[in-house]
């Protein structure tokens, strides 16, 4: 299979600036595959992944399947948003009206990514009368958001379903510690294990994801082959490696001043996708005083607002595009339409929206670099998901920041617990 690769043409970036970090790269990769940081489990996971987890993962989403019509995924962060992007990306945009027939799985909802109560009590009217199945994830098993909802949802179960809900409550958690596992001890819930040695934001390829994202109906098995094809192509220390090239692009791009990196899509279902990596650059890098701010936007609704600002605004950004080469689905424009549009294919047209908007920024001098992902499906998010972990830990060591703990994090969940 063709691998994801960049097109660093107009980074505006020269081969001498790119050379500069030869040494510095090399280092960076050796540090990140010597193993000797804590955190660094996700690097060698896609080869070393425990095959009869993967099919226990594989079991359980069916027997969900099975159990439910509405599945309810509860957690926040790096507990819930990589799940969130690959269903977002991978399913039917309408996949939770569809005629259930027409879906692989149950209806699926997610809680505990906020603190609303409107949210939450619109969400339980919405299901109660439904045969539900809920999972929470939690590394900490202490997170405020997904401990409230997960209280909320138990509630809901243990009224509907008396002594059975535990059968329809299944955990992802630390193997040891926190109330989550010595809850699963006492009641026996089906459960499965954070790997202590992966980080939240680094978890998709693991329970965290593959469990929520395969009741959907997702074949798991091939983004774990797509994660594997990303190890062996994107392993070369040196430059020719994209992954490495988009980090040190990155890098330099900062240090002349870019301190925001804009991701921008042109197929509404990557927008968790770009959640996913707005959460992954932002936690890994943002430390120290360091770090470039990643923010995202969905074209082309977006140009319709803020594509003033990128052409002629504060040039404090670079832009990095995702750009999807193939679409499975897509409409041929009908008669009624422009001359111009009519009897073309829409993703021909979305893809000269793209083109338009490069030709006019490079005549401002604005920076991008793009992404190219032969199409949407399991195995290409699962080499998306570790080309842009491996290029945002080699980013970080770059800017000698450590990409893999959060203290800013904790200190807000801190603060929290203490004022309520
Ligand atoms: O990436 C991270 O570490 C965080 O985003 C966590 O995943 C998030 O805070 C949720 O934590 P937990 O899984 O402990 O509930």
């Amino acid at each position: 299979m063709k691998p994801i690769n960049i097109s660093a043409n107009s980074s505006l970036i020269s081969e001498e600036e790119l050379f500069v970090y030869e040494d510095r790269l090399k280092t960076a990769h050796q540090r990140l595959h010597s193993g000797a940081d804590d955190y660094l489990g996700w690097v060698n996971h896609p080869m070393e992944y425990d095959p009869k987890e993967l099919e226990r993962i594989i079991q359980t989403a069916k027997k969900i399947r099975s159990q439910c019509q509405v599945f309810i995924i509860i957690g926040i962060g790096g507990s819930y948003i990589g799940a969130r992007a690959a269903i977002e990306m991978l399913n039917h945009s309408y996949y939770n009206l569809l005629d259930q027939n027409q879906r692989k799985g149950p209806q699926i909802f997610f809680a505990g990514n906020n603190l609303s109560g409107t949210y939450h009590k619109e969400l339980v009217d919405m299901v109660k009368d439904k045969e539900i199945c809920v999972c929470v994830i939690s590394k900490s098993g202490t997170t405020t958001e997904s401990n409230i909802a997960f209280s909320i949802f138990k509630k809901l179960l243990q009224d509907k379903y008396g002594e059975a809900a535990s059968e329809r409550i299944y955990v992802i958690t630390d193997k040891e510690k926190g109330i989550l596992r010595e809850e699963v001890n006492q009641k026996g819930y089906t459960n499965f294990q954070v790997p202590e040695d992966i980080g939240g934001r680094y978890s998709v390829l693991t329970p965290v994801g593959l469990l929520p994202i395969a009741v959907s109906g997702i074949d798991v098995l091939e983004m774990m082959k797509g994660a594997a094809g990303a190890y062996s192509q994107f392993n070369h220390p040196d430059l020719r490696n994209p992954c490495y090239e988009y980090a040190v692009i990155r890098n330099i791009l900062y240090n002349k001043g870019k301190i925001i990196e804009v991701f921008e899509v042109y197929e509404p279902k990557l927008q968790y996708f770009a959640e996913w990596l707005k959460q992954l650059f932002g936690e890994s890098e943002g430390k120290e005083g360091k770090g470039i701010f990643p923010t995202y936007l969905q074209f082309s609704a977006d140009l319709h607002s803020m594509g003033q600002f990128l052409q002629e605004g504060n040039q404090c950004f670079f832009e990095t595009v995702l750009n999807v080469q193939s679409f499975e689905s897509d409409i041929i424009v009908p008669e009624g339409s422009l001359d111009t549009f009519k009897g073309k294919k829409m993703s021909y047209i979305n893809s000269k929206a793209m083109e338009g908007v490069l030709l006019a920024h490079m005549e401002d001098d604005i920076p991008n670099i793009r992404i190219n992902i032969p199409e949407l499906s399991p195995y290409y998010f699962g080499q998306m998901v570790y080309f842009f972990e491996k290029s945002c830990a080699i980013s970080a060591y770059l800017l000698d920041v450590n990409p893999f703990n959060q203290p800013g994090v904790e200190k807000y969940k801190r603060n929290m617990r203490k004022l309520i």
